[in-house]
């Protein structure tokens, strides 16, 4: 048996930002003009006119001030409200493999690593861009790993249970080592015409690698242990998939095509479960509160994180137990967890120890308790 250790983590993030302004006033421009074109429906009670949307209920909602997106003009144009990506070739690499490979080289140079020293790549997200192939097999050619590859989707909580996945090869021996790599295009299956979730998401990939500890060029984040659980429920979902065209109304522009969410639901069954995870999982593994550094959450909701934070440390997490990067990139489904860890990790020392965890559709919830070793 060997143990698994985290050596380096990658993230890539687009060039574009939209505010929450930004947002709204595209927003309030769509709704405007849908109830002018809609004025006589609306006028009969035929039809329900779009309320506006606002930047103050936005913040006080979810915390979130701003997202990084791949494409912006089509998003903010009221007449599109999607994001506008050209159509690449099949004998250019997808966008997915672009954002992962740029996530996925970060992590090998922050490991000292390269392409030679990777095992096996997992490409980990809450949407594939195709069927197939496999994105990771395009990462894993990009890349130029041997080995093997696969896809892997457990929305939001993709990244830890790819992590789990590749810990648990790492440590039979199956594999060396494992990229993880989780690119989100986010702002593609959002609907942006719905005022109750347009500020959710944005767009961003992540990358984490995982090899021997024996083989670790420097200091690195032992993988203590892992923990996945899942509970099926209707409250978010996506009924996109490959037999759209087979059904009645075919490719028509239909509502559950995009994101959907019972928010108030989510908020409710989601909290106790992953406080009630987080909890057992640290007590199979005998970690006390109190040994714990920092909490590296899934991104979706401050609230949220200031709840989990305060049942799982019994106090009100001061500032650096469990940092939020939810303001800047908001909800990054699989990706927010390795972003916050990722960005605040270097100040850990040896025998420090903290958690990481994504939770989300499915339910899903995963947990990876990690310890810092020089
Ligand atoms: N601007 C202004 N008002 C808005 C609005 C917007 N953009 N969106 C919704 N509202 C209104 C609602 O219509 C509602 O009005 P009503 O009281 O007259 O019916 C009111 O604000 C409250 O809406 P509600 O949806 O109940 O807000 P909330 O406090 O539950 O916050 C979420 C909404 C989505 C932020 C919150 O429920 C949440 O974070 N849930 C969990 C989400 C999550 O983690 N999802 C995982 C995704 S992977």
């Amino acid at each position: 048996m060997h143990t698994p250790v985290i050596t380096g983590t990658g993230v890539f993030t687009p060039d574009n930002t939209i505010s929450n302004a930004e947002l709204v006033t595209a927003f309030n421009a769509y709704a405007d003009k849908f109830n002018a074109e809609h004025a006589a429906a609306i006028e009969a009670g035929d039809m329900d006119a779009k309320p506006h949307s606002s930047e103050d209920f936005i913040f006080k909602a979810s915390g979130i001030e701003s997202r990084y997106v791949i494409n912006k003009s089509g998003i903010l144009d009221p007449d599109v409200m999607h994001p506008l990506l050209r159509q690449r070739g099949d004998d250019e690499p997808s966008l997915m493999a672009e954002m992962g490979l740029d996530a996925a080289l970060k992590a090998l140079k922050a490991a000292g690593k390269s392409a030679d020293d990777v095992g096996a790549v997992i490409c980990a997200a809450s949407n594939m861009e195709r069927a197939y192939p496999a994105v990771a097999i395009e990462i894993q050619q990009l890349l130029g790993v041997q080995g093997f590859a696969f896809d892997m989707n457990v929305a939001c909580s993709s990244a830890t249970f790819g992590i789990q996945a590749a810990a648990d090869m790492v440590k039979s021996g199956s594999i060396k080592s494992a990229l993880v790599v989780n690119p989100e295009i986010c702002s593609a299956h959002l609907e942006w015409r719905d005022r109750d979730c347009h500020f959710i998401f944005g767009d961003v990939a992540t990358a984490t690698f995982i090899e021997r500890e024996e083989d670790a060029a420097g200091s690195h984040f032992k993988i203590k242990s892992t923990r996945c659980a899942t509970d099926f429920s209707n409250n978010i979902r996506n009924n996109n998939g490959f037999l759209r065209r087979s059904r009645p109304d075919g490719v028509a522009d239909r509502r559950d095509m995009q994101f959907m969410q019972n928010g108030r639901k989510v908020f409710k069954e989601v909290l106790p479960l992953v406080s009630a995870h987080i909890a057992e999982h640290m007590g199979d593994e005998n970690v006390q509160a109190t040994d714990l550094k920092r909490l590296w959450l899934h991104q979706a909701n401050k609230s949220m994180n200031d709840f989990i934070g305060k049942k799982v440390l019994g106090h009100n997490p001061e500032p650096g137990e469990q940092p939020n990067i939810l303001q800047d990139y908001a909800n990054t489904s699989s990706a927010g967890s390795i972003i916050a860890f990722s960005k605040y990790s270097d100040d850990f020392e040896n025998g420090d120890i903290g958690l990481i965890c994504s939770f989300g559709a499915g339910y899903s919830v995963g947990s990876v308790i990690v310890e810092r070793c020089d």
